[in-house]
């Protein structure tokens, strides 16, 4: 009886459907998305609340980028760790480049991440279809009119919650627990759970979801380019990354506000424990610490352990001869300054971890904002905005399109479009309060072309040193829409 009721309540659209009618809210109404989903704005079937599996389609929540829409529809389980809703691959069809991109890869990949840069080979044989690199975000499945269709529709009905990003700081009320290498293997569990879909099993950005981000992929997180970082390095503090874990980054890139502190933490370490940042920096084995060493910081137990044979490779054990030995793959090498140690000591060797005492990146004091957002601030913002030239990717109006923005590129080589501010709050990775973006414009986004201006600023003369960068803060504010 309720199914009938259903398609007689049905019955236009469906008639809609069968005369060829493709705009989203057809498709959603053929594909039955209703079955699960209220939608806000338009009246379908109503379903009993107990029967409603899928969230309110256009309630309060989190902003998603159409490419995270295309990625989920393919497959919702990539996106959303565990989700119940049914993947829609057949809205899609295969690429005809997938077999000539996997061949390339294969043969021209040689660092192994899933992407061939031109120092890798300099001849894409057209295989880039534009940002100046070769991943298998070249060969995504291609959505079919109607998945576009549907994904406009369901996002335009989007009503971005209070975005996420402008949030005061979202801390940890704990600090970081102290079984470091347990915490980071209770964090790899928890990643391949619900980060591998997009980041990938190994972390290296190319989990089953990444195709469908060719612009902002999932990051390379052993490759280290952090960009929210509140430091003068370009590695991030602890802090940064629950940060970015528990607040998210922009659309593409979830907010995870269920999480525990603690499980994030477990996050936090485990990619902590993945290095790579003091591995492509100065990650060498002093034994008086200092800079970009590492510091042996506890004596063994090991001691008398002679061979060495029960420890896994990348582990740290005195020889008998009293000698600091590192045990790889290959078998013992005394560590002596200087000696460079694997990447994947730090992978394995969970021993060599505990062993040494990090280097932590030095922290730039971002003060709390010394006065609100105001339109008189904004204007001064508007005078720093030129002296500092920003306008020259960003555009005068911030649309990102300065006279720069074309030859942008990332440190891969990649094209990375200079953010247009005038998409609004939820388009800000870092944050799209007054104080983030004072940290995003000093710290600049490592990896991409926007730099800091931590120096630059000591030298500016259109505003009071202590105003301007919120001034500025203000300025973009303005151009964003963010009161
Ligand atoms: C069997 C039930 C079911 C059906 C059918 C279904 N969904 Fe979902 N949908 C879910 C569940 C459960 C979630 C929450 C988990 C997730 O994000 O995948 C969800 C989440 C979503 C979200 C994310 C909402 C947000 O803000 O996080 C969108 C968008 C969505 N569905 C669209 C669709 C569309 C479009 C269709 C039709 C092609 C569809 N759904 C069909 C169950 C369903
Ligand atoms: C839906 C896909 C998706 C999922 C799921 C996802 N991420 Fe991401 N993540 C991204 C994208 C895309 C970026 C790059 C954002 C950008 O720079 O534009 C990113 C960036 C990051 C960064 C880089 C931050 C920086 O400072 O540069 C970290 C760290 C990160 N993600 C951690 C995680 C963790 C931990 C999880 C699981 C709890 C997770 N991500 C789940 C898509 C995802
Ligand atoms: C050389 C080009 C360049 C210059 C100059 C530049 N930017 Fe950027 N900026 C970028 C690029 C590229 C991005 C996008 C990075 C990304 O999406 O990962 C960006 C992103 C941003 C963002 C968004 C960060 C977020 O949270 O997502 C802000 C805010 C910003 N820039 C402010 C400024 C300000 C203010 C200035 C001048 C003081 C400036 N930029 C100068 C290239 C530039």
């Amino acid at each position: 009886m309720v199914r009938a009721v259903l398609l007689l309540a049905l019955l236009p659209l469906l008639l809609a459907v069968a005369q060829g009618g493709a705009d989203g809210r057809t498709v959603y109404a053929r594909e039955a998305c209703w079955q699960c989903h209220v939608h806000v704005r338009d009246a379908f079937p109503q379903i009993p609340d107990a029967r409603r599996a899928g969230p309110v389609i256009g309630a309060p929540g989190p902003a998603r980028s159409p490419e995270w829409h295309l990625a989920h529809l393919y497959a919702p389980r990539t996106t959303s760790p565990g989700s119940e809703m049914p993947a829609s691959a057949h809205l899609f069809a295969g690429n005809p480049r997938a077999a000539d991109v996997e061949a390339f890869l294969l043969a021209h990949d040689k660092d192994g991440d899933g992407v061939v840069t031109r120092t890798e080979c300099a001849d894409f044989r057209g295989l880039d279809t534009g940002n100046g690199i070769v991943s298998r975000a070249d060969a995504a499945p291609v959505p079919s009119p109607e998945a576009l269709a549907l994904v406009r529709y369901v996002a335009a009905a989007e009503q971005p919650a209070a975005a996420p990003a402008a949030a005061p700081d979202a801390m940890p009320r704990t600090g970081p627990p102290d079984d470091r290498a347990t915490a980071a293997d209770r964090g790899r569990a928890l990643f391949l759970a619900s980060c591998a879909g997009c980041h990938g099993e190994r972390a290296d950005g190319n989990g089953p979801a990444a195709p469908f981000f060719p612009d902002h992929p999932p990051r390379n997180l052993v490759r280290g380019d952090y960009k929210f970082r509140s430091t003068k390095d370009a590695a991030p503090l602890d802090e940064d990354l629950f940060r970015t874990i528990r607040r998210g980054a922009g659309p593409s890139m979830p907010a995870w506000p269920h999480f525990s502190d603690a499980q994030v933490w477990d996050l936090v370490l485990y990619l902590k424990s993945l290095h790579p940042y003091f591995l492509t920096q100065e990650l060498f084995v002093t034994e008086t610490g200092g800079r970009g060493g590492v510091r042996i910081v506890q004596e063994g137990a090991d001691t008398d352990d002679a061979s060495g044979a029960d420890l896994p490779p990348g582990a740290v054990r005195k020889g008998p001869d009293g000698r600091w030995l590192w045990i790889d793959a290959s078998g013992e090498r005394p560590i002596e300054d200087g000696l460079r140690l694997g990447r994947y000591a730090f992978r394995l060797g969970r021993p060599v971890y505990d062993w040494m005492e990090e280097f932590r990146p030095e922290p730039l004091e971002i003060p709390e904002p010394p006065f609100p957002y105001s339109e008189e601030s904004a204007e001064k913002g508007l005078r720093v905005y030129r002296e500092l030239q920003c306008a020259s990717c960003h555009g005068l109006e911030g649309k990102g399109d300065g006279a720069a923005a074309a030859d942008a590129r990332g440190n891969l080589g990649e094209i990375v479009l200079p953010t247009d501010y005038t998409r609004g709050a939820r388009w800000f990775k870092g944050g799209s309060d007054a104080r983030s973006i004072v940290r995003t414009f000093l710290t600049g986004l490592h990896g991409t072309p926007m730099p800091s201006f931590a120096t630059t600023f000591r030298g500016v003369t259109s505003a009071p040193a202590p105003e301007a960068p919120w001034n500025l803060a203000h300025y973009v504010m303005r151009q964003a829409g963010i009161r």
